[in-house]
C-alpha cells in the first residue's frame, strides 16, 4: 500500500507561513512513492489554490481539518464540503480528537460529516482513538472499534477513505505508545473495518497520528499495518515534516 504522509496544521499558520507548504510540495516531487498532503486551516486554502502550491503534478495535496454535515444553511460560521471544495480542498479530516473533546463531536456527527464530504467528492481522514483513562483501563481496542463502527459512513470504500488512529494522550505530548501497542490497535482497526465493509476494508489506509517526528517516523512506519502518518506539530515546517516523508520514501524503497 503506498504511504500517506499527512499533516494537519490545526488553527497555525498565515499567508506568510504558506512558503513552508510550497517548501514540502517542491521537496515531496522527489519521492513520488509516497503520498503527501496537509489540511491547512481553512482561510488559506484558496491562497494554497491560486498560488498553486500543489506542484505542477498535484505532488502535494491540500484539504480542510473539517466540514459541516449539512449542504448549505443556517449554520453561522461553520463550512460545507462544496464550499472547502470550491476553495481547493481535495479532502478534508472529520472526527479529530480535538473536536470530539472540544466540540463535543459524536460519532454520529462524524458519520454524517464523512457522508456530507464523499457526497461533495472530497476524500476523508477519519480519526478515532482512545483517551489515556480508556487505555488504562484496557479498553484502547474496544473504544477504536465502536468509534469506527459507529463512525463509518455509508458506502465507505478505500478510494475515498482513510482511517487514522490517534490516541488522544499522545497528541502533542511528545509521547506515543510502544510499537507493540501501534501494531495492536492497527490490527484491530483492520480487522474491524473489514468486518464492517468487506474486502474493500483491506484496503483503507490506516495511519497512525500523536507526536510523529522526524525522530520517531521510521520506527513508527515499520510497525505492520501502519499505512502513514497525520503529524500536527511536525507538520509546520518543511525542516520538520520532510524527515517523515523521507522516512515513509525509505520504507517504500524496501524490496518486500
Ligand atoms: P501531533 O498531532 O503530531 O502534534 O501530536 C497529531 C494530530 O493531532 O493529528
Amino acid at each position: 500500500m503506498r504511504k500517506l504522509i499527512a499533516g494537519n496544521w490545526k488553527m497555525n499558520g498565515s499567508l506568510a507561513s504558506l512558503g513552508e507548504a510550497g517548501a514540502i510540495a517542491i521537496a515531496s516531487a522527489m519521492h513520488p512513492d509516497v503520498d503527501v498532503a496537509i489540511a491547512l486551516p481553512a482561510t488559506l486554502l484558496y491562497a494554497a489554490k491560486q498560488q498553486r502550491l500543489s506542484g505542477p503534478r498535484g505532488t502535494l495535496a491540500f484539504g480542510a481539518q473539517d466540514v459541516h454535515h449539512a449542504a448549505s444553511g443556517a449554520h453561522t460560521g461553520c463550512l460545507s464540503a462544496a464550499m472547502l471544495r470550491e476553495a481547493g480542498a481535495s479532502f478534508t479530516i472529520v472526527g479529530h480528537s480535538e473536536r470530539r473533546a472540544d466540540q463535543h463531536e459524536t460519532n454520529a456527527d462524524v458519520r454524517a460529516k464523512a457522508m456530507a464530504a464523499h457526497l461533495e467528492g472530497l476524500s476523508v481522514i477519519l480519526c478515532v482513538g482512545e483517551t489515556e483513562a480508556q487505555r488504562d483501563a484496557g479498553t484502547a481496542a474496544a473504544v477504536v472499534e465502536a468509534q469506527i463502527v459507529e463512525s463509518l459512513p455509508d458506502k465507505a470504500d478505500s478510494s475515498w477513505l482513510t482511517l487514522s488512529y490517534e490516541p488522544r494522550w499522545a497528541i502533542g505530548t511528545g509521547r506515543t505508545p510502544t510499537m507493540e501497542e501501534i501494531a495492536e490497535i492497527h490490527a484491530h482497526a483492520r480487522a474491524t473495518l473489514i468486518k464492517a465493509i468487506g474486502d474493500n476494508g483491506a484496503s483503507v489506509r490506516i495511519l497512525y497520528g500523536g507526536s510523529v517526528t522526524g525522530e520517531n517516523a521510521q520506527s513508527i512506519l515499520a510497525v505492520p499495518g501502519v499505512d502513514g502518518a497525520l503529524v500536527g506539530g511536525a507538520s509546520l515546517t518543511a525542516a520538520k515534516f520532510m524527515p517523515i516523508v523521507e522516512a515513509a520514501a525509505r520504507g517504500a524503497d524496501r524490496p518486500l
